[in-house]
């Protein structure tokens, strides 16, 4: 009757005659759900808070081993990194140069809260084709040293280019994986902006760059909140249905939704000190700034994910009209005069703790 009363109480519902579904209590970083079939006698018992289901019966049992195969293809899925669902095509890369644009300001306000000044010798993990790392290297000046390290060797070949013709001097790019790629260990600071998104185990990543930072030495990051979705007022169905692509892509892709948010516990885990968090979004309204915006945001970002949506089944090439597109959302925007607001960011900076 115990038994009976705590399964009332803790398990989620019938789905439908025959189907248990048990939803367990969060435990580290996934939420366990269990679906179990369970024609036979079904017998639960519930101890020290932690259930425990006993299923009797042949049905039951295949569908126990089920569910570990299942529990192993989840386990083997989380091992690998997300897909990177931009892709790697020169659209994406000239596409990237033109979002930062949009980041810059908020970036550089995170580095200048952090302490990046100076003289310092900074190490920008995930660079793409350099925007950050050029941004730290105009608060570090001629005399601090910045170092981008991408796993993409063609994105790093433009970003050396692009430091050539500009004759900035104090930053190189090295191509290469942060986790193995060989460093000194003697940087001031490390940085990277939506980078830990895209690894599996994102304290890992953090903690293999931190190697190369010395004691008491910067952390600075600056993530999405992809799952909390884009904002407009007066409501604009177009900007809402971008945000939903954009973001059921990328979630479908395995990357992490909560990035930002999980940026104070992965500081943690990766040995620095409690981060301060700040938080903020690309906003804006009035027409010169929505056609900057939708010339960026809009068909442009949607060439670099659109195969993703289209193989995930997401939406149609008929329902996203990719050539047509900037001119309908900018034209609803307009007529409706929307504010709008894109994913929430957030922006994490410690100190490493010197035992780390
Ligand atoms: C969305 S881009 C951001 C580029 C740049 N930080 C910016 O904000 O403009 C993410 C970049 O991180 C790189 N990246 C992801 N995981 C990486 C890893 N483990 N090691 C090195 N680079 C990585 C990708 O190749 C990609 O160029």
């Amino acid at each position: 009757m115990a038994t009976t009363r705590c399964l009332s109480r803790r398990l989620a519902r019938y789905e439908r005659p025959g189907h248990l579904v048990f939803t367990y209590p969060s435990s580290g970083e996934a939420d366990a759900q269990q679906r179990v079939r369970a024609d036979g006698r079904k017998r639960a018992s519930l101890a020290c808070g932690t259930l425990l289901a006993t299923l009797v019966g042949r049905r039951s049992t295949r569908a126990l081993d089920g569910q570990r195969t299942r529990k192993a293809s989840d386990e083997s899925r989380r091992q690998r990194d997300p897909s990177y669902v931009l892709g790697r095509s020169e659209n994406e890369e000239r596409s990237l140069q033109e979002r930062a644009k949009f980041f810059n300001p908020s970036t550089r306000r995170l580095f200048e809260d952090a302490g990046i000044t100076t003289g310092m010798k900074v190490l920008d993990i995930g660079c793409g084709p350099g925007d950050v790392s050029f941004l730290a290297a105009e608060l570090v000046g001629p005399t601090g040293r910045v170092v981008g390290v991408d796993m993409n060797p063609a994105i790093v070949a433009t970003a050396r280019a692009r430091a050539q013709a500009a004759g900035t001097t104090q930053v190189s790019f090295i191509a290469g994986d942060i986790r193995h790629v060989g460093l000194e260990d003697s940087f001031d600071a490390v940085m990277g902006r939506f980078v830990l998104m895209y690894s599996a185990y994102p304290a890992a990543s953090l903690r293999a760059a931190l190697r190369a930072v010395r004691a008491d030495g910067i952390a600075a990051f600056y993530e999405a909140n992809m799952g909390a979705g884009v904002v407009s007022h007066p409501v604009s169905s177009m900007h809402q249905q971008l945000g939903r692509w954009l973001s059921e892509t990328f979630a479908r892709g395995g990357v992490e939704m909560a990035m930002g948010t999980k940026l104070y516990p992965v500081f943690l885990a990766a040995g620095l000190e409690s981060p301060r968090l700040t938080t903020d979004a690309v906003i804006g309204g009035g027409r010169e700034w929505l056609e900057r915006y939708v010339s960026v945001f809009g068909a442009s970002h949607l060439r670099s994910y659109l195969p993703q949506t289209l193989e995930y089944g997401i939406a149609t090439e008929d329902e996203i009209g990719i050539e047509t597109f900037d001119e309908r959302y900018l034209e609803e925007l307009l007529r409706q005069e929307s504010v709008i607001q894109n994913f929430q960011c957030v922006g994490a900076w410690a100190r490493k703790r010197r035992a780390a």
